[in-house]
């Protein structure tokens, strides 16, 4: 079999591509083929290894993620995911045992969420214009309250106690902080650290003092924001946002409102970084496996086509993923199709005039 590494002279990339459940499937065969065109006119090589885990693997065989796979996994230069889940699969399996554990083993310590208006979506607050709101998320991925500290005891009984602790080390708030620094450094300047340190006054403190020095030391003006105000701040004036710095949970929930700001979860992308590149990052759509609209041919594949174009940049390829950026862009502009096909040949017409232009 020829491998990536065999092609001599070219760049070529191993990607495994786990499709997943519900629309997973449909939205990353459309993201595939961007990357197979732009592959094309940008002169790389890709080679897709296909792995079919997530809830209808678990229903049929028990597995979630055996060391097998995981190992196999190991070896990609880089990991495109669908979504996971379905209804018949009790909460907590696939989210800790396939998700989080992936985040953990492959040490994917920055989860990167962009929100960026495009021409042509209203956003939910409508009367936001595409210049008032493009920023980024870099959510802390594999701490705070997703470390899986915590317990309950005397269950079933009128004293049932739940704990889960939120674990935040010195050096992963640090390294999260360096990635997000350097980040602003290359957009427009401004980072903004999001927390809770007028309650969390442990957790709050450390992030505190370790953003204040990591800034100080990369030259930047630090903003601060209560998570609750960032709410208010992202409704009311998203402009103030450039790179926002933040734990696992907030950054959950805040990427969902950036979501929602800049055209749903359809369009959201994400990068689950390994800014050290000791192995492959994995990129995926904010959504999830939405079972009620699987099969109908109406899901949205611009959030998985833009988690491509994430991938595509961190593996070196800036101006593949920029073709596919602008595509994305293009096809908005013009009113977003309502089908899944008509997305595809959208796109695609959208990448064949930029390779014709070359
Ligand atoms: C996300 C999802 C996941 C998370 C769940 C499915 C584990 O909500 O990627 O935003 O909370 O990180
Ligand atoms: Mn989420």
């Amino acid at each position: 079999m020829t491998t990536p590494d065999d092609v001599a002279g070219t760049r070529a990339y191993a990607i495994a591509h786990l499709p997943g459940d519900g629309v997973g499937p449909e939205v990353t065969e459309v993201a595939r083929d961007c990357v197979d065109a732009v592959a094309v006119s940008q002169g790389f090589v890709v080679e897709w290894r296909g792995y079919p885990l997530g809830a209808r693997h678990f229903l049929a065989t028990g597995e979630v993620l055996p060391d097998t796979v995981l190992d196999e996994l190991r070896k990609a230069d880089a990991i495109l995911l669908g979504a996971v889940g379905s209804p018949e699969v009790p909460p907590g399996v696939l989210e800790r045992g396939l998700l989080l554990r992936l985040r953990a083993e492959l040490d994917l310590y920055v989860n990167l969420r962009p929100s960026k208006l495009r021409p042509g979506v209203a956003g939910a607050v409508g009367r936001h214009q595409p210049a008032d709101l493009d920023f980024v998320i870099v959510r802390e991925n594999t701490e705070g309250l997703y470390a899986g500290a915590g317990g309950t005891v005397h269950r079933g009984t009128a004293f049932e106690t739940a704990t889960e602790e939120s674990l935040n080390t010195r050096a992963g708030v640090e390294r999260c902080v360096r990635y997000a620094a350097g980040l602003a450094a290359r957009r427009r300047g401004r980072l903004t650290l999001v927390h809770k340190t007028n309650v969390l006054t442990h957790a709050g403190d450390l992030w505190r003092r370790v953003a204040g020095e990591v800034a100080a030391e990369a030259g930047l003006p630090l903003d601060y924001a209560h998570v609750d105000a960032a709410c208010l701040y992202l409704v009311d004036d998203p402009k103030r946002f450039d790179v926002i710095v933040t734990d696992n949970l907030f950054g959950d929930i805040l990427s969902d409102l950036g979501a929602a700001l800049t055209g749903g979860l359809g369009v959201a992308p994400s990068g689950n970084l390994n800014p050290d590149r000791t192995g492959p990052s994995v990129f995926e759509p904010v959504h999830g496996s939405a079972p009620d609209i699987a099969g109908t041919g109406r899901a949205n594949p611009a959030g998985a086509v833009l988690s491509a174009a994430l991938m595509l940049d961190h593996l070196g390829e800036a101006e593949a993923a920029a073709d596919l950026d602008a595509a994305v862009s293009e096809v908005l502009g013009a009113g977003a199709p309502a089908t899944t096909s008509g997305w595809e040949d959208a796109l695609r017409e959208a990448l064949d005039a930029k390779a014709g232009a070359r």
